[in-house]
């Protein structure tokens, strides 16, 4: 990750992080323990809790928690479960982080449920993933969002490379390691057709996959037309489907209806960022059998009928569940935003208001007098056009 070396070595020379407590929830891949070892190297205390309980690497952990300044929270995936996981998200926000760094969510929510005087601490966030951000928009328009919070997919660079490329392969990856299935002359259904859907269609196609699109936007609907892959409503793909992979950010995609129709041995996987894309319940309540671990991975769900499904990695992220995730190069990118969108929060987060904001245009970044983000009172537009604002 020669981009994050090169932040790292420079973040270490100015130490950029000098008491600054960072609190991060993230995936703990070694991909991440570059990151956080770029902002302990820049002098900043990192607190580290999992972003997703199956999503753990549990050598990285164990060699990030003995590095000094850096504070580790996590369990395996073997012995992860939701209490644990919220609980070690609680004890990072309990070491009084001054810089929230998110990845679905779930921190900076754990947050806002805390008493006023508990967040005071907290200049600010950076949010990774569009479902996080979803969340995070709710909650501005609600009125709760007490603290602003940068939202990282919303940087091009990001948005080029992560769904398109890195959950695209990852997420096939993952497929093939915990099934060995053929996808030459498959029925691929691809659900969403966003930045991710769109890597995941065209990475299963690469493959010889015949690809299905479900998607809820029409024009998003009629842009998978146009790249050549059938668009169908779940209710029709689910009868046609071999292999089904949600990744929406959306939830109950495939419900008990679409079960009912698919065919013996379907395989459904999950590549959005929280388990509720596939009803993993209905499934758990419905089998008269399950056979847990087939395979790495994957536990076959026995019907009434006597058709068997297949579920990956519990209805969970899948490319991080049952792979690797994004390949160290996608992620060398991200991760450079997300460090360099973290040093500029800590010079300028005072000024920002709470809210959500998005990255500037790549134009804006390279103008030597661009001045990102907007107060309250002035937009996002190009700079030329500041003096009509
Ligand atoms: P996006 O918002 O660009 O695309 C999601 C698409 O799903 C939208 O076009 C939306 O209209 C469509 N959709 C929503 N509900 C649907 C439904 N019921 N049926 C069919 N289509 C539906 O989001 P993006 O960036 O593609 O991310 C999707 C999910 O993947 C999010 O949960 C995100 O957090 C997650 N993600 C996962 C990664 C991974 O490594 N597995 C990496 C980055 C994001």
């Amino acid at each position: 990750m020669p981009v994050l070396a090169g932040l790292r070595r420079r973040f270490a020379d100015a130490q950029a992080f000098r008491g600054v407590r960072i609190g991060a929830c993230l995936h703990i891949t070694p991909e991440t323990a570059n990151l956080v070892r770029a902002f302990a190297a820049g002098g900043a205390e990192v607190w580290l809790a999992a972003s997703n309980p199956l999503s753990t690497q549990p050598d990285v952990a164990a060699a990030l928690a003995a590095e000094p300044r850096i504070e580790v929270r996590a369990e395996p995936a073997d012995v992860a479960d939701l209490e644990s996981y919220y609980l070690h998200i609680g004890s990072v926000l309990d070491a009084g982080p001054d810089i929230v760094v998110d990845d679905g969510c779930d921190l900076i929510s754990a947050l806002h449920t805390r008493p006023s005087e508990q967040r005071t601490g907290v200049r600010a966030g950076c949010e990774a993933t569009s479902g996080g951000v979803v969340r995070l928009r709710a909650m501005q328009r609600a009125g709760v969002l007490k603290i602003p919070v940068v939202a990282l997919h919303s940087g091009g660079a990001r948005q080029l490379l992560d769904g398109a490329y890195g959950t695209g392969q990852s997420t096939i990856d993952a497929v093939l390691r915990s099934t060995n299935a053929l996808l030459a002359g498959a029925r691929v259904v691809v659900a969403g057709y966003g930045g991710c859907g769109r890597g995941v269609a065209e990475s299963a196609r690469g493959l010889g996959a015949s690809v299905i699109v479900t998607e809820v936007d029409p024009l998003r609907a009629l842009e998978a037309a146009m790249s050549g892959f059938t668009v169908l409503p779940m209710d029709e793909a689910a009868r046609r489907g071999d292999v089904f992979i949600t990744v929406t950010g959306n939830r109950d995609v495939i419900s008990a209806r679409h079960f009912a129709l698919m065919r013996d041995g379907a395989i459904v996987a999950n590549a959005g960022h929280f388990d509720v894309e596939v009803d993993v319940r209905w499934l758990a309540a419905n089998a008269v059998d399950i056979r847990r671990g087939i395979r790495p991975n994957a536990d076959e769900y026995a019907l009434p009928d006597g058709r068997r499904l297949v579920l990956l990695a519990q209805g969970r992220v899948v490319n991080l569940a049952a792979a690797d995730g994004h390949p160290p190069s996608v992620m060398d990118v991200s991760f450079a935003t997300q460090a360099l969108t973290v040093a500029w929060l800590v010079e300028h987060a005072d000024a920002l208001p709470a809210g959500v904001h998005d990255l500037p245009p790549a134009s804006m970044t390279r103008s030597p007098d661009s001045s990102w983000p907007p107060s309250a009172s002035r937009s996002t537009r190009c700079p030329r056009c500041r003096p009509a604002i």
